[in-house]
């Protein structure tokens, strides 16, 4: 049995909705408990997948998760922390990349881990090359096993100085997890400095580790020989906040995102507001809204932060589709990030994707076969089509395409949007989407 999202499109969504805790810190921050000696409290958590995921994977390891039934604050307490077998670790990995993360902290908890194959968003090969590299300079040993790698440290996790080849958020998150209890100093050179991570930096120093960001993406941590626990409240999601965004635009639409942070956003904002979006940044949240008139088209290329994030492109893409002129993307963090353009194509959207640089930031895709430029005209009309949710940002922009589009659409695979996207549905309806959900047997 699968979900089924009948779209009537073209209704604006209008209303409030909020965001809370941002996906790419909270399940993070989650697997930082299991380095402490008592227990920790994590506020603002959202119902994720992601989140389900890590705390099947805590469970499993001896870490008890208890939810808060009136707030949903999770009580992480990892002081019975033991090993679990490989089979019952990836039957509930599920599609997740976050188990990949767990492998410090299971080393320092337990002198041991193992990482089933990872799955994640289909958006380019995502290896994992640049997390085994650094647990190997920790002193780790690394063994490829049936279904998955072992990894083991015989001398405990040495601190070292390591320079990673691109400031990846995941890798970056590695070396801190990794570094915070090891045996004397780590430093980290060409890190990433995504708001996530400062907020992983953030759980970590409350617990007692001792980690300096310096200048020109240098940090460096001194290890200590124990952590406690921690009370935090996540980061609310800026992923999330410029998806509904995207969404009041895309729609000719008026949304209030309680939660939504200026201070997080601000690249987006200045981009929104560019396109010629309207906005109101209150204390509590962003009102983003289509003010009438013409859309402008313009010239985009992602980035690491705090450059314009790739998670926001997506979206976004779906917004220019409606420009009034022609806009440039280059995408330089995924080299795969365009495959969404084809279904927003059948839907009558003017996308052209290139192999070429189409910008000047440097990218590693560049000659390299990846269509990882797009050329997009508008405004285009869209109409409703069948659509299959490929990925969580591509799944969003076609839902809101959708949502814009005449006539009626019928998404499949939804469930692949709950992964990052709290009770989506619920909030469409609160925003006066024309939507109906529905089961079928898949025959
Ligand atoms: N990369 C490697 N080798 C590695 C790791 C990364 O070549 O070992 C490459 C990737 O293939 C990619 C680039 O480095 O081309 C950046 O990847 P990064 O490690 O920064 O990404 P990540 O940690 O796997 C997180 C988010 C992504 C977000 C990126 C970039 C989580 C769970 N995921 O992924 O979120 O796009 O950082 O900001 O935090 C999303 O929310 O839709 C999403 C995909």
């Amino acid at each position: 049995m699968s979900s089924v999202l009948t779209v009537r499109g073209g209704v604006p969504l209008a209303g409030r909705i909020s965001v809370r805790g941002a996906k790419n810190l909270v399940p993070k921050a989650m697997v930082a408990a299991l380095l402490g000696n008592s227990p920790s409290v994590l506020r603002n958590v959202p119902e994720i997948k992601d989140v389900e995921v890590v705390t099947s994977l805590l469970q499993l390891h001896g870490v008890s998760v208890v939810k808060d039934a009136d707030t949903g604050d999770l009580t992480l307490d990892p002081q019975h922390a033991t090993t679990a077998s490989s089979s019952e670790i990836d039957a509930h990995a599920g599609d997740s990349r976050i188990p990949i993360l767990l492998c410090g902290p299971l080393i320092h908890a337990i002198g041991e881990a193992f990482i089933p194959d990872l799955g994640g968003c289909k958006i380019g090969d995502r290896p994992i090359d640049f997390h085994l590299n650094v647990l190997r300079q920790f002193g780790a040993v690394v063994e490829k096993r049936p279904g998955g790698i072992h990894i083991s440290a015989p001398r405990g996790l040495q601190g070292a100085k390591i320079s990673l080849p691109y400031p990846s958020v995941g890798a970056t998150e590695q070396v801190l997890l990794s570094a915070t209890r090891a045996e004397g100093i780590t430093e980290l050179i060409g890190a990433a400095v995504e708001p996530e991570i400062i907020d992983l930096i953030a759980v970590l120093q409350k617990m007692g580790a001792i980690i300096n960001v310096q200048s020109e993406r240098t940090i460096r941590i001194e290890g200590v020989k124990s952590l406690g626990g921690y009370v935090h409240r996540a980061l609310p999601d800026r992923n999330e906040a410029a998806s509904w965004a995207s969404a009041a635009l895309v729609t000719r639409g008026d949304i209030f995102v309680q939660g939504a942070a200026q201070r997080d956003m601000m690249t987006f904002i200045n981009t929104f507001r560019k396109i010629g979006g309207g906005m109101d940044i209150e204390e509590d949240g962003i009102r983003f809204y289509h003010p009438g008139g013409k859309l402008s088209p313009l010239v985009l290329e992602t980035d690491v932060h705090p450059g314009f994030m790739t998670d926001w492109q997506q979206p976004l893409v779906v917004a220019l589709s409606q420009a009034d002129g022609v806009s440039i993307v280059h995408e330089t963090v995924y080299e795969n990030r365009f495959g969404f353009t084809e279904a927003l194509s059948r839907m009558g959207a003017n996308i052209q994707v290139h192999r070429e640089c189409l910008g000047s930031t440097p990218c590693r895709f560049g000659q390299r076969n990846f269509r990882h430029s797009a050329v997009i005209s508008g405004p285009a009309p869209l109409r409703g089509t069948e659509i299959d949710v490929p990925d969580l940002r591509g799944g969003f922009s076609h839902l809101i395409a959708a949502l814009a589009a005449t006539g009626t659409s019928r998404v499949t695979g939804i469930d692949v949007i709950n992964r990052g996207y709290e009770r989506f549905t619920d909030k469409l309806a609160a925003l006066g989407a024309d939507v109906d959900l529905s089961t079928s047997s898949g025959v």
